[in-house]
């Protein structure tokens, strides 16, 4: 894969958000053809090989929900084959069980193409008492379920994932019509994650368009109308800390296909529902965006006005990057990848999901302490004048989950394996009958 140049914008404490870089080859030439991995225009090569050992630790979280199998199933055929699968649940089990017919596919799915995966269903009240016994009963509702939402299932899907031992986790949503549009996904996740040189790194995807059918006409909008509004105040915040007024760094704030270093994600607090990927960025900016060298008076302060142009158009700042060797130094890379693929899903939930999905967004960006008081104000009118809000209301909080890393593993392990009734493992026939793709940490 060949990805535009990757611009380092040194700006909040130790967050670097990179500009939007663009696939300009889904499959490039091989590093044996091409040896240098970056090119004299700042491109970044990453070979088939550098793909490949990215996505042999890589863990692909689908969270579903009443999905047809079949668009489940063509999600499956995109997911790059040494990718561990992960699906998380929360499809009905009566009259109608969806889950069974789920796990039906999956286990199908990995005995034809030899690999491995998970399943669980969010509802697995055993589930919810190992979350409940590990240390993060904020998870659980008063049923002694999980709470339902996007997020919760991530959450889940997350937890999973560190039980793997694997070193990545990203996110595909079970609704994606085209599974080479998937491929791409996983394959960008890949690449970029490669491409950040420290292991607090997460990758977010700027669809390319997001076809809608007007008049009867495809047309391929830019964005998603909710990612609208949500990338717009997400800009105006981080415009309060910075010398541009106007840049429009942020055009992932809502990005549902994204990845991360389970290093960064395990350390991340998430949000339930459709806030947490919104949250994801906040969160990280929350924890990491404090100057390292001139520490703000107020704890959870980013440096304001920092003084480095943030604009989409900067220019690479010096040479470009001789090397991608990892280097520890305390940065949390965010980059954002604009694919080639149009993003065909389920768009046929109507006007009303979309504006939840704002809401819940915004409510995130309203609540945060990085949020000054001046521009909550503005956004609460902003709310109110679409008629989100009653005049002086408060938005609502999101619920906001301690670190899926502070959760006791062992305690998680042993109550999830020996009690839950959904949990299901499939294993390729190369590895025993009785292994196991979790282990205790
Ligand atoms: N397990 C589980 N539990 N899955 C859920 C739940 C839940 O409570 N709610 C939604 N999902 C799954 C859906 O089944 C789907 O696969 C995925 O999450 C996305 O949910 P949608 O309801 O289809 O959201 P969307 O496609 O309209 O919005 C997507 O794009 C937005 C940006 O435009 C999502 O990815 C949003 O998170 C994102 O903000």
């Amino acid at each position: 894969m060949r990805l535009g140049p990757l611009i380092p914008c040194e700006l909040f404490g130790r967050v670097q958000i990179s500009p939007v870089q663009r696939v300009i080859e889904i499959d490039s030439a091989s590093n044996t053809r091409r040896p240098v991995p970056v090119t004299a225009s700042g491109d970044v090569i990453i070979s088939a090989d550098a793909l490949a050992t990215i996505q042999s630790q890589m863990v692909i979280v689908i969270a579903c929900m009443d999905e047809d199998v079949q668009v489940i199933e063509g999600v499956l055929s995109g997911i790059p084959h040494d990718c561990l699968v992960i699906i998380v649940s929360n499809s009905s089990r009566s009259p109608v069980d969806n889950y069974g017919a789920e796990v039906a596919l999956l286990e199908e799915f990995c005995a034809v193409t030899q690999r491995a995966a998970m399943i669980i269903h969010q509802k697995d009240p055993e589930a919810a008492e190992a979350f409940r016994q590990a240390g993060m009963p904020e998870l659980v509702s008063s049923s002694g379920t999980i709470h339902p939402g996007k997020g919760e299932a991530m959450i889940i899907g997350m937890a999973l994932a560190a039980l793997t031992k694997r070193k990545y986790i990203g996110y595909v949503d079970a609704d994606n019509f085209v599974p080479g549009s998937v491929n791409e996904y996983c394959r960008v996740f890949a690449a970029g994650l490669y491409a950040a040189k420290s292991p607090r790194a997460m990758v977010r995807i700027s669809w390319n368009s997001k076809p809608k059918v007007r008049d009867g006409r495809l047309c391929f909008d830019k964005r998603g109308r909710s990612s609208i509004v949500v990338n717009e105040w997400f800009n105006k915040l981080l415009n309060e800390y910075t010398d541009d007024p106007n840049s429009e760094l942020i055009v992932t704030g809502n990005a549902g296909e994204h990845a991360m270093t389970l290093e960064l994600g395990l350390k991340l607090r998430l949000a339930g529902g459709f806030a947490i990927e919104p949250y994801e960025l906040l969160n990280i900016l929350e924890q990491y965006g404090k100057s390292t060298s001139k520490p703000s008076p107020a704890a959870t302060m980013l440096p304001a006005k920092a003084g480095v142009p943030m604009t989409a158009q900067a220019t690479p700042v010096g040479p470009p990057v001789p090397s991608l060797a990892r280097s520890d130094s305390g940065i949390v890379q965010v980059l954002q990848i604009e694919t080639r693929n149009p993003h065909f899903h389920d768009s046929s939930k109507g006007e009303g999901h979309v504006r939840r999905m704002q809401m819940q967004g915004l409510n995130v960006l309203y609540h945060s302490p990085l949020t000054p008081k001046a521009l909550r104000a503005e956004l609460a009118k902003f709310m109110e004048d679409q008629e989100d809000l009653l005049s002086g209301e408060r938005p609502p909080c999101a619920q906001i989950y301690p670190p899926v890393g502070n959760l006791d593993f062992g305690v998680f392990f042993d109550l999830l394996t020996s009690n839950s009734t959904s949990f299901r493992q499939f294993l390729p026939e190369s590895m025993p009958m009785e292994a196991s793709l979790i282990s205790r940490l």
